[in-house]
């Protein structure tokens, strides 16, 4: 058993473990990507095709990632390697890929979130006019070094709670910051819904249009599934690496899946209501939670007190899963090159550093530089979350449906103390839904 002795840290608790995991699995994908994606692909048509896949496929491959983590106590490299071997390694040699690619993006983004706690602080963003806010936002994200200072910040506090340590560091930060950024969602939800004309958003958020439907917007929502949850890249199993052996998991899936899909609920609640009552366009993509927001918070008592609360919360919540993402590739690190911690987060960081600056200058001086026709931050995200994520998915269902079954029933049950009544609903995800849904989606996508 992994114990705090043998120097890869533990959880402190087991709500600490959830909270983490929970820090892992919320964050932009759930407040930034979410809403612009449901905006862009009709709401409310989006919205179910999204749940029908977190609580089918989402949820079976998170519960076989703290599987894989719990019964190797390593991270994905080391994982498959404990387990079987062979070539599976590969498995957790594309998800340390998929970790460094997304977090080159993640943090240009997030960075985005630090500056405007300043510049809401500061007052800059008190205005409703939609026009002045999109340029306000298109000014600050196409300015050729700013963002990169505040991508700089951002990474180097990732790198700062890396270093800190499971429990000390993550766990901390997940317990205290979660449960307030919840509060401020479900406030602002409050405000945004009883804005004049917000029943037009809600409207387009609720009501399906099913003619939206298509294989892009599948495909779409699959990758949002995979990203949100933090499914795909071995996060999960490295979270589920550090967890004690009692602890029951399948309550433990359940709730970090709940808990994430309800704040990516509410965070539509927030955004899609106040983009109708601004006269917004839903489908404007990235920019629509800097631009709309401000807004929001501009027509409300306080409201700079709010602003600047919400996107300090942004900015915990990106870094909680920033850290997920960077612990990745650290651990492996750390576990099969025998590296200290410190300095392998340190060259981590720095190099993920490195490959956020194309992303973040795809928005002003590389604006016309395309590759297959994306700027480099939509290629980023393209390959990680639509291509790396899914396949990392096929891959760990094939895992423990079809290779170490006996084991991974075994560890979903901790030994038996605690009984899993949909056992055989989960295997046969495993074995056959997840692989051959994922894939079909893959393809029909490309
Ligand atoms: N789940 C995070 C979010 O929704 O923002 C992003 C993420 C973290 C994706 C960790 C993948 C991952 F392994």
């Amino acid at each position: 058993m992994a114990t705090a002795a043998d120097g890869r840290g533990n959880w402190g608790s087991r709500a600490g473990f959830v909270l983490a995991a929970s820090g892992s699995a919320v964050g932009l994908g759930n407040i930034w990507k979410f809403p612009y994606m449901a905006g862009e692909n009709g709401g409310a048509a989006f919205l179910i095709v999204y749940l029908a896949i977190v609580f089918t496929i989402g949820i079976s491959v998170m519960l076989c990632e703290f599987v894989i983590g719990r019964a190797s106590e390593r991270s994905p490299v080391g994982a498959f390697a404990k387990l079987r071997g062979g070539a599976w390694p590969i498995v957790g040699f594309l998800g340390v890929a998929a970790g460094f690619i997304i977090l080159s993006f993640y943090s240009v983004v997030a960075g985005w979130a630090v500056a405007y706690v300043f510049k809401s602080a500061l007052g800059l963003l008190q205005t409703s006019d939609p026009a002045a806010l999109g340029r306000l936002f298109g000014d600050f994200s196409s300015h050729p070094w700013e963002p990169i200072l505040y991508h700089a910040a951002f990474m180097a506090m990732t790198v700062a709670v890396v270093i800190a340590g499971i429990e000390h560091g993550i766990e901390r930060a997940c317990k205290i910051l979660l449960p307030l950024l919840f509060l401020i969602l479900v406030a602002l939800a409050v405000r945004s819904l009883t804005l004049p004309g917000a029943m037009e958003g809600l409207k387009f958020y609720l009501y399906p249009d099913f003619s939206k439907v298509s294989a892009q917007m599948v495909n779409g929502a699959l990758s949002q599934a995979f990203f949100s949850l933090s499914l795909g890249m071995g996060a999960m199993i490295t979270y589920g690496s550090y967890l004690a052996r009692h602890e029951n998991l399948t309550r433990a899936t359940l709730m970090v899946t709940l808990f994430d899909t309800a704040v990516a609920f509410i965070a539509g609640l927030v955004i899609l209501p106040a983009v109708f009552a601004f006269s917004f366009d839903p489908s404007a993509g990235p920019g629509l939670v800097f631009i709309t927001l401000p807004a929001v918070f501009a027509k409300m008592p306080a409201g700079v007190v709010f602003a600047v609360l919400f996107f300090v919360l942004l900015t915990i919540a990106a870094l909680t899963s920033a850290v997920s993402l960077l612990e990745v590739v650290v651990s492996y690190f750390v576990d099969q090159r025998g590296m200290r911690r410190k300095r392998s987060a340190v060259v981590a960081g720095g190099l993920t550093f490195l490959l956020g600056i194309p992303s973040s200058l795809s928005l002003g001086l590389w604006k016309d530089h395309t590759i297959a026709g994306k700027d480099f931050l939509s290629l980023m995200d393209y390959v990680g979350s639509n291509l790396l994520l899914p396949l990392g998915g096929i891959a760990v269902t094939l895992f423990v449906g079809w290779v170490i079954l006996p084991r991974a029933l075994e560890e979903a049950t901790s030994r038996g103390a605690h009984p899993f009544s949909l056992a055989r609903g989960w295997v046969f995800i495993c074995r056959w839904v997840a692989p051959v849904a994922i894939g079909w989606i893959l393809i029909g996508g490309l």
